[in-house]
């Protein structure tokens, strides 16, 4: 089978095209390097001594669309392509919901005018907006959104069931990640955000390494253990397998759309994270409390159980792996 990987060159994306190809998918990758740099195509390359097609683009140039669908028999799309840093999405809406949103209509078109109707979704625990009911289940509600990232995926899928049910020839899988980190064993690739690390573990790993002074843990006084913030950590791995598990659901089942959270179902807290990098790697990191961070909420972990019954699918790397292999790749690539 050959997969259009949208994004492929980025953190999940990159990590989702490794697992593709060793587990002997043809593989071709779309990406504009917004958010990633050239080299992880060849980094891809070193881990899995495999090859694929690469074109340069953004999926709102739909001519990108008609030379991959000409050129390439597609039988899949994974679609990572989209911008995610919840603070950012704050101050720059328009570039949000144009980039999350549009592109994702543009590639819609194009997969129907080639007559590709299977699509595995890059969704986010984000559009449960601050959760009712914890453990989140697929079945909870999702809406009241705090920030426009959370709302593009929102609309996305929205977008998504209105298309399946116009035609239901799609098979439509849409994931809804909570909070990946950590990085591939061999160190060779891993979470690279340009500039300042807008999330939790890659911040933390700049601190351990010198590269930035001190952490700032935003909020202590969140009704919660021990009072910061409270998340479902997912290693990227875990994440990119439990995109060919979903692949292989869209390939059994005659059309259907999927929901899934992909999640271990436990949750830490900020301090949880910060405890176990330290003791895993042996090394310190300084941290102060501040203020909380706007759009945050205290906690949000899952009910993973529903990927488990229907995709096979079960996260089985632990807190402690994420922190090892995270600074693994930091060591690595100083
Ligand atoms: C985690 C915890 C912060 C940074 C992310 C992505 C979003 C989505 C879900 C995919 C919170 C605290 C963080 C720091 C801190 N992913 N924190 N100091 O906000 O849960 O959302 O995962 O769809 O795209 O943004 O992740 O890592 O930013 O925060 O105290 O410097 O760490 O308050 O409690 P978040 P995060």
């Amino acid at each position: 089978m050959k997969i259009l990987v949208t994004g492929g060159n980025g953190y999940i994306g990159s990590h989702t095209c490794v697992e593709l190809l060793n587990n002997g998918y043809e593989v071709v990758i779309l990406d504009n390097f917004s958010n990633s740099k050239k080299e992880n195509l060849a980094k891809i390359k070193e881990i899995t001594n495999k090859d694929f097609k690469f074109y340069e683009g953004n999926m709102l140039d739909r001519s990108i669309l008609d030379t991959i669908f000409t050129e390439n028999k597609i039988d899949a799309v994974i679609d990572f392509a989209a911008y995610k840093a919840v603070g950012e999405s704050v101050l720059k809406p328009v570039e949000y919901y144009t980039n999350n949103i549009s592109t994702v209509l543009v590639l819609l078109s194009a997969m129907k005018d080639y007559n590709v109707k299977k699509l595995v979704f890059s969704s986010s625990a984000t559009v449960y907006g601050d959760p009712e009911v914890i453990p989140i289940t697929e079945e909870c509600k999702t809406g009241g959104t705090t920030n426009p990232y959370g709302t593009s995926k929102l609309f996305v899928e929205q977008i998504l069931k209105d298309l399946y049910n116009s035609d239901n020839t799609f098979d439509i899988a849409i994931l809804r990640y909570f909070n990946p980190i950590g990085a591939h064993e061999s160190g060779i690739i891993g979470e690279e955000p340009n500039g300042i690390p807008a999330n939790l573990l890659p911040y933390v790993c700049k601190v351990a390494s010198g590269k930035l002074e001190c952490l700032s843990i935003f909020g202590n006084d969140y009704d919660t253990k021990d009072g910061t913030g409270v998340r479902d950590y997912i290693h990227v791995v875990d994440l990119a397998i439990g995109h060919i598990k979903a692949l292989e659901k869209l390939n059994k089942e005659q059309h259907g759309l999927f929901i899934y959270n992909l999640a271990t179902g436990t949750g830490y807290s900020v301090l949880d994270i910060v405890n176990a990098f330290e003791k895993v790697n042996g090394v310190k990191v300084n941290y102060k409390i501040v203020g909380r961070r706007a759009g945050d909420i205290a906690t949000c972990y899952s009910n993973p159980t529903k990927a488990k019954e229907e995709l096979g699918f079960i996260a089985t790397r632990t807190l402690e792996d994420m922190c090892r292999d995270a600074w693994n790749y930091e060591q690595k690539n100083r």
